[in-house]
């Protein structure tokens, strides 16, 4: 049985696993409506949340699944990269529980939680990996594509500037939508029509041969359109619902673009699945178009159920399980906000 501790941004999670990636428990306090007055993520309010909601949420963990303390073998708790505030309180926790049980600690890397996500289920045990995939992982604070072979991950590509996330985010807040701008975008789009024409976004390119996303060129041309077109969550409901979803539809293209570019260029033996993960990844029409580019290509697509898009603690215990040598002395983990 193994305890997941994640506490990297802004959401407190706590899960208990089987070795089999059975989740027993998964719970997750999000602080969503105390950093919404505000547009974003405040660190501070962040850490104080932690500390208010780690050990009562861990306590009720353990009550769900019918467990005590005594039935806990192992303990994972994200080091990073995320809010170091925030990550200390995770990590603390973590030690000091690891030291007092006398368990061994696994120090997880935020991002291979969500690369292994979408082999959790619901119910019963995980999905068995395959020996390659390829990840992409889209987040507040990520976008990059990953080559993952015998559970070695290799990085492809990574944003040169915004995240994906971090542009729904940061465009909605403009046009006056709450936080977090994604399942807002993706509401309003709903309703509207995708018209390139009217609301016109470029592919960015580089001039090196690069993979790289980029999504500030993005952002800085949704946010003039808007201001053009009088884009607003108080304004005319017809042409914000376009605008999401041509803005929305921009920020897709750019995946897929990136992917018919990779995707060919691999070598042999060649990824068998593809799986999206992230925040990012809950997207409605991106999952539509994931779908059917799986299908076109013959390729297993993963995607991750909703629950486990956003930040959550069964895939940090999950990513754990994935490296049974990765634990360490609780005494010698420490928490970092950036990992290479
Ligand atoms: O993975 P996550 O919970 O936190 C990070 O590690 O960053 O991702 C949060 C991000 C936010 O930027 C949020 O706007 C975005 O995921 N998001 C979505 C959707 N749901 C969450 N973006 C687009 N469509 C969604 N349905
Ligand atoms: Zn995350």
């Amino acid at each position: 049985m193994i305890l997941g501790i994640e506490t990297s941004c802004d959401e407190t999670s706590v899960a208990l696993l089987d070795g089999d990636g059975s989740v027993r428990v998964n719970l997750i306090a999000s602080q969503i409506a105390r950093h919404q007055p505000f547009g974003g993520v405040v660190p501070e309010i962040a850490s104080r949340e932690h500390l208010q909601h780690l050990f009562p949420l861990i306590t009720r963990a353990l009550e769900d699944a019918r467990l005590a303390w005594s039935d806990v073998d192992r303990i994972a708790v994200t080091a990073g990269p995320g809010l170091i505030g925030a990550l200390l309180v995770g990590v603390a926790g973590a030690q000091g529980l690891a030291y007092g049980l006398g368990v061994p600690l696994v120090p997880v890397n935020h991002l291979q939680g969500h690369i292994f996500s979408p082999y959790l289920n619901h119910e019963g045990p995980s999905t068995p990996l395959p020996e390659r995939f390829l990840s992409l992982v889209i987040s507040g604070g990520h976008s990059s594509i990953y080559d993952v072979r015998d559970g070695v991950v290799t990085m492809l590509n990574r944003t040169r500037d915004d995240a994906i996330g971090e542009t729904f985010d940061k465009v909605a807040k403009f046009i006056g939508l709450p936080y977090p701008g994604g399942p807002e975008i993706e509401k309003h789009g709903r309703e509207g029509k995708i018209d390139r024409k009217r609301f016109h976004f470029a592919m960015p390119q580089f001039n090196e041969r690069s993979l790289d996303f980029s999504y500030s060129g993005i952002k800085a041309g949704a946010i003039r359109l808007a201001r053009e077109h009088g884009v607003s969550a108080a304004g005319d409901p017809a042409t914000l619902a376009d605008f999401c979803a041509t803005f929305q539809d921009a920020l897709i293209d750019q995946l897929f673009d990136r992917l018919d570019t990779v995707w060919p260029a691999l070598d042999a033996p060649r990824p068998t699945e593809v799986a999206i993960a992230g925040g990012v990844a809950a997207n409605g029409p991106l999952r539509e178009r994931m779908a059917e580019w799986g299908k076109a290509k013959g390729v297993i697509v993963r995607l991750p159920e909703k629950r486990y898009c956003t930040d959550n603690a069964a895939m940090i215990a999950f990513a754990a399980l994935q490296s049974p040598a990765g634990a360490v002395d609780p005494l010698r983990v420490s928490a970092r906000s950036r990992v290479q």
